[in-house]
């Protein structure tokens, strides 16, 4: 889908995350350095952006400041997706089949995680899919599999006086997901899709096989590196940890 843009030579960082967290407003404000109003998304789209200056990208650290190449700012390709139920498979794809893809940002509304919340459950529920499927991609072992794969789960809307803090939201996340491992795997069993399978190498299971609690450590043995940041994209904007976080991965 982005491959057309003719900009695939950027390194690219992908961003989703459910419906109406913030990701096409963080996105115009990536691109422009401002707010704008947004809609919510029927179709992924691609834009160019550059690091601010400040923000220095990894290959720059050990550059001297006199450098010329200082000068120049880090441009990298950031990939839209909706966020709706049945439009992510925009975001998915761009996992099974990515282009030089640095890193992915799960975008969330912390001010919908209460617990027992619809919003946390379908939050939590669209995450463990793509741990899983990154975690799938990044243990099948061919050569096509990076090294290791970033994902930051940046905490937006922290403007909202509902917003749960970054560390809530992480052991929110942990809990929620721990629930849905147990129901997803036991519904795949139910199904008799694991049937003939001792159910030793389930291929479906997030996370550290027999742990009873899921923790985003876990993703570590997978080569799969999971941040929690928070910030927030309207009003005043407050997005420097995660400029920091793509400027690591550039
Ligand atoms: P889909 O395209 O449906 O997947 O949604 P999206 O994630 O692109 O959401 P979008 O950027 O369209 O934002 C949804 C709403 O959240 C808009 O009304 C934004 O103004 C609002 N919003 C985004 N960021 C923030 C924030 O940091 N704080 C607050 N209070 N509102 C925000
Ligand atoms: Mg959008």
């Amino acid at each position: 889908i982005f491959r057309a843009s003719g900009l695939v030579s950027l390194p690219s960082i992908l961003l989703l995350g459910p419906s109406g967290s913030g990701k096409t407003s963080l996105l115009t404000l990536f691109e422009r350095g401002a707010n704008a109003s947004t809609h919510t998304s029927q179709s992924p789209i691609a834009v160019e952006c550059s690091l601010p200056v400040g923000a220095i990208a990894r290959t720059d650290k050990y550059r001297s400041m006199n450098d010329p190449t200082n000068l120049t700012h880090k441009k990298f390709l950031l990939l839209d997706t909706p966020g709706h139920g049945k439009l992510r498979h925009h975001a998915l794809e761009t996992i099974t089949n990515p282009q030089n893809l640095k890193g992915v940002i799960f975008l969330l509304d912390a001010a919908n995680m209460a617990a027992g919340d619809e919003g946390l459950r379908q939050t939590a529920g669209y995450l463990h899919d793509v741990l899983l499927l990154l975690q799938k991609r990044m243990s099948n072992g061919t050569s096509k599999a990076p090294k290791e794969m970033a994902i930051l789960i940046a905490a937006n809307k922290m403007d909202l006086f509902t917003a749960l803090p970054a560390a809530l939201v992480k052991s929110s996340l942990e809990t929620e997901i721990t629930k849905l491992r147990v129901s997803r795997s036991k519904g795949l069993l139910d199904s008799g899709v694991n049937m003939g399978d001792d159910g030793e190498d389930n291929d479906d299971w997030l996370g550290e096989m027999g742990s009873k609690d899921f923790k985003l450590s876990q993703m570590e043995e997978f080569n799969i590196m999971v941040e929690v940041a928070c910030g927030n994209v309207t009003g005043n904007a407050n997005v420097e940890k995660w400029w920091k976080w793509v400027g690591d991965r550039l």
